[in-house]
């Protein structure tokens, strides 16, 4: 390999290694490619003094400027922290009404209103707060106890059947079951309640309607209107609580159902709680 041997065909030298008659170019690395090189080289070894590099038996170097991401993230959860003390402060004093009315407030309760709900709501009324069966939607306009942000404070602070001594509270009889009504009465006041979304026409003519008037109207009102103060659901609004049709109707008036609710007061902050309440109301269907 001692002299030069030059490829006939491209006219570059070779490296003299030859296999089965295919020769090797003798290409060297560009001259730029070479220089990077040996600055990555550089920059390494500047940034092993610079930054924390290499680990010890039990410890590491620190480099000269003394860089720690941890310390970096605790600065930044303190400077956080201290932004939303100001804004902690000024929720604890405010009204709900005062939140929805600033506008720096409001953007913070609904924020964290938002995350709150996540943590603590959304296993009975799901995570686009749209409910099920038995726990409302509140994203509509129809509101079981009321649907103004104090009022949904309220709700959220004492809870619904909670244990709470203020909790919201009442109690549809067991028509069916405690033989207020015979089976058949309670088929017929099924088939007005019904009618009242579906048809209320054909409503006013069914034998149900004296029955309703008699045990019904007191609780969900005139016609079916339902009744905020006494939690008793608007019946004309084709809206159920309970969905499923005429056999939950049924069932709800043989058995009675009563959604529970925990009270909130006791396990949130009063802070959290308003942020829930403005944070609930605004989901769209807030009076
Ligand atoms: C254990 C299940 C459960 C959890 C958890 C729960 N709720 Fe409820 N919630 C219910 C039920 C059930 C009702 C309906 C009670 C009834 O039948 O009157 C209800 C009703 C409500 C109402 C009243 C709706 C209306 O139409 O008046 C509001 C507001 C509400 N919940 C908000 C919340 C918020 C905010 C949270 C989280 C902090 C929460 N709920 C957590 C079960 C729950
Ligand atoms: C003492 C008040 C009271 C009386 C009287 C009463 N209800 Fe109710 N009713 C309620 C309450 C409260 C609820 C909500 C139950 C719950 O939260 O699960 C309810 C729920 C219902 C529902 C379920 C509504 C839905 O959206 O799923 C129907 C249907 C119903 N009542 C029909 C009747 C009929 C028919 C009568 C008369 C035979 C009657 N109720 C009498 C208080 C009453």
């Amino acid at each position: 390999m001692s002299e030069k041997k030059i490829d006939e065909v491209s006219g570059m030298e070779t490296t003299g290694h030859d296999w089965d008659g295919i020769g090797e170019l003798n290409s060297p690395l560009p001259r730029w490619w070479v220089w990077t090189y040996y600055l990555t080289i550089l920059w390494a070894i500047g940034y092993w003094i610079a930054m924390p590099a290499w680990p010890l038996v039990s410890d590491y170097t620190r480099g000269m400027l003394g860089y720690s991401q941890r310390a970096q993230l605790s600065d930044q959860i303190a400077a956080v922290k201290a932004g939303q003390a100001e804004l902690i402060a000024r929720t604890a004093k405010a009204s709900v009404a005062d939140i929805k009315g600033n506008a720096e407030l409001l953007e913070f309760a609904l924020a964290g209103g938002r995350s709150a709900y996540a943590v603590n709501c959304v296993q009975c009324h799901g995570s686009g707060a749209s409910g099920a069966s038995g726990y409302p939607n509140l994203n509509d306009d129809d509101w079981l106890w009321g649907g103004t942000v104090e009022q949904i404070q309220a709700t959220i602070q004492y809870g619904i059947r909670s244990e709470h001594d203020e909790t919201r509270a009442n109690e549809m009889p067991a028509f069916g079951r405690d033989e207020i009504l015979n089976p058949q009465q309670v088929d017929e006041v099924s088939d007005y309640v019904m009618a009242l979304s579906q048809n209320p026409d054909l409503a006013k003519t069914l034998p149900g309607k004296a029955l309703y008037k008699e045990y019904c109207v007191d609780c969900h009102g005139a016609g079916g209107m339902g009744n905020q103060e006494l939690g008793a659901p608007k019946l004309s609004d084709g809206i159920w609580l309970h969905e499923g049709g005429k056999p939950v109707v049924v069932d709800v008036i043989t058995n009675s159902r009563s959604g529970m609710m925990p009270a909130w007061v006791n396990r949130l902050d009063a802070v959290t709680v308003k942020q829930l309440a403005v944070y609930v109301h605004s989901l769209g269907g807030g009076k």
